[in-house]
């Protein structure tokens, strides 16, 4: 406390100091920064003709540079508002979460906020089934954004007109059933929320499909005040059997929480995950291969930060069923399994509660599905999924 007294005032000294013989000095470097910069600007424009040209950026006062890039309407709030125009950014990881984690204090919106769903792929390359999601979107654009993280070496190459055009995000490698999953997910969260409009925030795979239309999908999270982050207390060995006491106190096994990787948090829970610094450090030393933290991080630390907010279901379907006792992969469905009948059962086959009412429409999208499952539900989504 007393530092800090100390600190102020010796800055209250340098800012009385500062007008006397400084001032003019600053004064006298800021003109003929003016003056110099003036012509710097000539000399910049003429440099697009001569390329050799020596750029005089040295010389360019901090407004003159600013107002080069400076677009016509950043004078007004759209400047604070406006979607970075490209997913890709030269940020690290680091630079990138703090920039993530700016939130705005004051209630409400000063102008008018469509919001959106962020669709997070995360994948290892391509989307094989990229042509069902590009008809689930047509027709929607201003309420969806999309996120695309893939293996570093990967370079996605949509054309101009897809919806995929320009969204692969800056991505590191990723190693299943590591923290660098987690790593990967909080990267997306992160770079979607970039885009002060993204609402809901879904994390979907190359093998995901919608089974609804986007207006329904919309609406499911527009109507609810819950996130669908499945989160389970499993007192199995693949549940409480994971917990590693040394957790503790961050993490105590009646805490502890299991659920399915795929999920879809609001705003402020995806703000909630990526400003985590008090959970990460102890999943990253103490959930290891055994214990994954993908299947427990998030899950877990949304449990103890936010319990009210979860629906703790997920919205993404999967099968089990087929899988041996002791695999650790889901069901894959490819050209044979995909009828109506098949299709129907996965869309409302179950009943779970939404807003506290029983319902049938429990999962929004399903995995996992192979490529050649693409072209049967090209042509069954119109009749079945309700859009394409
Ligand atoms: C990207 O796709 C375009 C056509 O859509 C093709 O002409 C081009 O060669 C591709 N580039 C790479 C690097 O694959
Ligand atoms: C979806 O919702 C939007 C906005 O509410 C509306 O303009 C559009 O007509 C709807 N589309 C369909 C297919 O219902
Ligand atoms: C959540 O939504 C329901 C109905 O949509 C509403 O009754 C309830 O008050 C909401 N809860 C919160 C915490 O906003
Ligand atoms: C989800 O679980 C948490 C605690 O584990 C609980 O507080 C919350 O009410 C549950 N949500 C629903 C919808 O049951
Ligand atoms: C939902 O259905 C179950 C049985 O399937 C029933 O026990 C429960 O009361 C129902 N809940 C509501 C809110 O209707």
């Amino acid at each position: 406390m007393e530092d800090a007294k100390d600190a102020a005032a010796a800055q209250g000294q340098r800012g009385r100091a500062f007008p006397t013989g400084l001032l003019r000095v600053f004064l006298g470097f800021l003109l003929l920064g003016v003056g110099l910069s003036a012509g710097g600007m000539y000399l910049a424009r003429r440099a697009v003709a001569a390329p050799t040209l020596f750029q005089p950026c040295l010389w360019k006062t901090a407004a003159a540079a600013e107002a080069e890039v400076e677009e016509p309407g950043d004078e007004g709030l759209e400047r604070w508002t406006r979607p970075p125009a490209r997913a890709s950014h030269a940020m690290t990881d680091e630079e990138l979460l703090w920039r993530a984690s700016f939130a705005p204090r004051a209630r409400g919106y000063p102008f008018r906020r469509v919001p959106k769903v962020a669709f997070m792929f995360l994948a290892h390359g391509p989307l094989p089934l990229a042509q069902l999601w590009e008809r689930f979107f047509r027709g929607n654009e201003g309420r969806y954004s999309i996120y695309l993280h893939t293996m570093p070496a990967y370079r996605a190459n949509f054309s101009s007109d897809s919806v995929f055009y320009q969204r692969q995000i800056p991505s590191k490698v990723v190693e299943w059933g590591q923290m660098s999953m987690c790593d990967a997910e909080r990267r997306l969260l992160a770079n979607a929320l970039l885009d002060i409009s993204n609402e809901w925030f879904v994390l979907v795979s190359e093998s995901c499909i919608p089974l609804f239309d986007f207006n329904s999908t919309y609406q499911y999270f527009q109507n609810s005040n819950q996130s669908f982050v499945m989160s389970i207390d499993d007192p199995g060995r693949d549940g409480r059997g994971r917990y590693n006491p040394n957790m503790s106190p961050e993490v105590e096994l009646e805490q502890w929480r299991k659920g399915w990787q795929w999920f879809e948090v609001d705003r402020e829970l995806a703000i909630a995950i990526i400003k985590d610094t008090i959970y990460y450090p102890k999943f990253k030393e103490f959930c290891r291969p055994g214990c994954y933290p993908d299947e427990h991080y998030f899950h877990t630390m949304l449990t103890i930060e936010a319990p009210h907010k979860l629906a703790n279901r997920t919205a993404t379907w999967v099968d089990w069923s087929r899988a041996g006792p002791n695999s650790a992969h889901p069901a894959m469905f490819g050209r044979g399994d995909i009828t109506k009948e098949f299709l129907k059962e996965v869309r409302e086959g179950e009943t779970c509660l939404y807003n506290n009412q029983n319902t049938t429409m429990c999962y929004l999208f399903a995995r996992k599905f192979a490529p050649s499952a693409l072209e049967p539900l090209l042509e069954l989504a119109p009749t079945v999924l309700g859009f394409g």
